[in-house]
């Protein structure tokens, strides 16, 4: 059972070829602190022993200093590396551990059960194809037994092993074991985690792990090691139709054009027809061609490059799939967001959506509820907050290949990215494709925007004013439509103020109602360039990713940002509506530069700054930009 192979001093090639052909089970254990995972983890690898003799030694001295378990080694301290942690007594990160048995090999992820660290179990479950859910058999059921279920669950676990720890605590009852076990399977069931096997074992002393316990003489079912290699996972995967999201496009020279990437479900052969998507264009398999040469078939699992027998245009972020059963192209979805950031997701925002090999701009609205983890219940909510799970449509700004995740986990899981920082800030599953946009079309009109510009005898654009409260934006807009107005140019002005009077009556000043009320102002900004007018826009507008959403609405030469840039003791000192008092006085919340960020721009087409010009001077400077530029005709 346990793996120590004489070939590894005989004749190493024949071992590695064996343990290339080994299958391998990817599993996470779940299950708080004290329930026994570490020591779970501990005995699999020093069974399977590959702990090195030195960390053995090493294992053995730090066993009896910390003196947790006697004179026995303390498994748990191998697992638990980090002396932090173990001050701590709890595990922090993911981790990832490999060990192998003669069967198979396992990567195991190791995660912190704390309800802080949703994210890292999340992570760990993401990849998993079974999970270990400890129970402590003198506590039964808890209600982190359940928030864990319910994240394998939503992210697609299907087996999962119930591992009734501790069973030498309670006298290795039969009764304790069954009650715990209808217990646990009367909630899965609605979760729909179908394949549940419950084990009784004590991980410290060794019961059902490796061998079957003569404590256990009721229990038939097999040992955790037993059924950890045994139980058939890669079936699945291969089962389902063929799918590779092209990494890479590879072409050494004008003869040989072959796609590139991991097959991430089913097989191929040559001589089989597959689809290219989102271009829908059909062709056959040509050859498999791998490092070692080629292949007759290829799998789920394998990364292969496939030539084709016709000449279609695929790129890098496609999809080649089995053209009897393709995978869809959608650009809205119902999807499942775990948001990962302390940072809130805010509903309206851009951000980079990273779907299989292929990154696109996804805006999420705002979630249709959010989901109690310990109590599954379903809460209306306005954004998500760090580890917090809900329900939200979301729109891309392309057409992507997809599954749903429900059907297969490759090609239905996205991590969304923050486009300034880069940082991973989420990770989701599409749930389904809207259909709601694929019956509307766009209009094209015969009178469009350079039509109704040239009538007008200019070039449209929006002036864009940011700046903190009371800093001169709106005074200066209006010096400068004054100005336009005078030598005929058609303006039009909206100001955070007004438009807050009407269209955006309905939001206040959360981070998440800010980030609406520059999307709205951004869209109608656009409408008004159509119409063939310089738009003169003014808002705190606070956030530089909206600033950018802004910016994109419209052709680059069709925006340009005006950075009125008056301090903050500045502006407060002005004080023209008396709001940074009342802001102080604390009967204002969020008020920008007080409780609310301001966010200056980094590289404004104009950047004013008001300590050192008048508002006069600053209207002339942005109109001498203007008509330097060709905007006034
Ligand atoms: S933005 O941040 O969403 O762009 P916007 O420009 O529309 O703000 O509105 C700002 C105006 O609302 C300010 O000039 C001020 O008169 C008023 N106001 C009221 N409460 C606040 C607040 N908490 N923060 C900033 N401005 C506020």
């Amino acid at each position: 059972m346990a793996h120590q192979s004489d070939l590894i001093a005989s004749d190493i090639n024949a071992y590695l070829k064996a343990h290339e052909n080994k299958s391998l089970l990817r599993f996470i254990t779940c299950g708080s602190v004290d329930d026994g995972k570490s020591t779970l983890i501990g005995r699999l690898l020093y069974e399977s022993k590959l702990i090195f003799e030195d960390h053995l030694t090493a294992l053995e001295a730090e066993s009896k200093k910390m003196g947790t378990q006697g004179e026995e080694l303390d498994l748990a301290l191998l697992v638990d590396g980090l002396a932090a942690e173990r001050e701590q007594g709890i595990t922090i990160d993911v981790a990832y551990r490999f060990f192998s048995t003669e069967k198979r090999k396992f990567i195991v992820a190791d995660t912190p059960g704390h309800e802080q660290y949703t994210r890292n179990m999340a992570t760990g479950a993401s990849t998993a194809d079974l999970a270990i859910m400890m129970i402590d058999a003198r506590k039964g059921v808890l209600t982190q037994t359940k928030r864990h279920s319910f994240i394998i669950s939503m992210l697609g676990v299907k087996h999962v092993v119930l591992a009734i720890n501790k069973m030498d605590l309670v006298d290795y009852s039969q009764k304790v074991f069954n009650e715990i076990d209808e217990a646990y399977r009367a909630f899965a069931a609605p979760l729909g985690l179908k394949h549940i096997v419950a084990i009784p074992m004590s991980a410290l002393r060794g019961d059902n792990i490796i061998t079957a316990s003569n404590m256990t003489d009721w229990y038939q079912g097999p040992t955790l090691m037993q059924h950890l290699e045994t139980v058939q996972v890669e079936a699945e995967e291969q089962a389902k139709p063929f799918r590779m999201p092209v990494q890479w496009v590879n072409r050494p020279n004008l003869d040989f054009r072959g796609f590139s990437g991991e097959i991430v479900s089913g097989r191929i052969r040559p001589g089989d027809k597959i689809k290219a998507l989102p271009s829908a264009r059909e062709s056959q398999v040509a050859k498999i061609v791998t490092y070692d040469g080629e292949l007759p078939e290829a799998c789920a699992g394998q990364s292969v490059t496939l030539t084709l027998t016709d000449e279609i245009d695929i790129s890098r972020g496609d999809m080649i799939a089995a053209a009897a059963s393709p995978c869809a192209v959608a650009d809205q979805f119902e999807t499942r967001i775990l948001w990962m950031s302390d940072q809130p997701m805010l509903p309206g925002r851009p951000y980079l959506m990273k779907v299989g090999t292929r990154t696109v701009t996804a805006m999420p609205a705002q979630p249709k509820y959010k989901v109690n983890v310990n109590t599954l219940e379903e809460l209306a909510a306005k954004q998500l907050e760090l580890n917090e799970i809900g329900v939200c449509n979301i729109a891309l700004d392309q057409q992507i290949p997809f599954d749903p995740y429900d059907e297969n986990r490759k090609t239905g899981g996205f991590i969304l990215i923050d486009r300034l920082t880069n940082n991973t800030v989420g990770m989701g599953l599409l749930n389904f494709a809207l259909r709601r946009a694929a019956n509307i079309h766009w209009q094209a009109m015969d009178i469009d925007k350079d039509a109704r510009a040239s009538l007008k005898n200019q070039k449209p654009a929006i002036l864009w004013f940011t700046g903190l409260s009371g800093s001169g934006k709106s005074t200066i807009a209006n010096l400068l439509e004054r100005k336009l107005h005078g030598i005929n140019r058609h303006t039009t002005s909206l100001d955070g103020d007004n438009v807050r009077h009407g269209l955006n009556r309905d939001l206040g000043f959360t981070d998440a109602d800010r980030v609406e009320n520059i999307r709205r102002v951004a869209e109608v900004s656009k409408l008004m360039v159509e119409s063939g007018l310089i738009t003169l826009v003014s808002f705190i507008s606070p956030f530089r990713s909206e600033r950018q959403m802004a910016r994109n609405v419209v052709a680059p030469d069709e925006f340009i940002e005006i950075f009125v840039d008056t301090p903050l003791n500045v502006a407060e000192q002005r004080d023209v509506k008396g709001l940074y008092k009342k802001a102080r006085a604390g009967e204002i919340k969020n008020f920008t530069g007080i409780d609310s960020p301001y966010e200056p721009p980094r590289s404004a087409e104009i950047h004013i700054d008001t300590t050192k010009l008048t508002a006069e001077e600053a209207a002339d400077q942005i109109f001498a930009y203007l008509e330097e530029r060709g905007y006034l005709g």
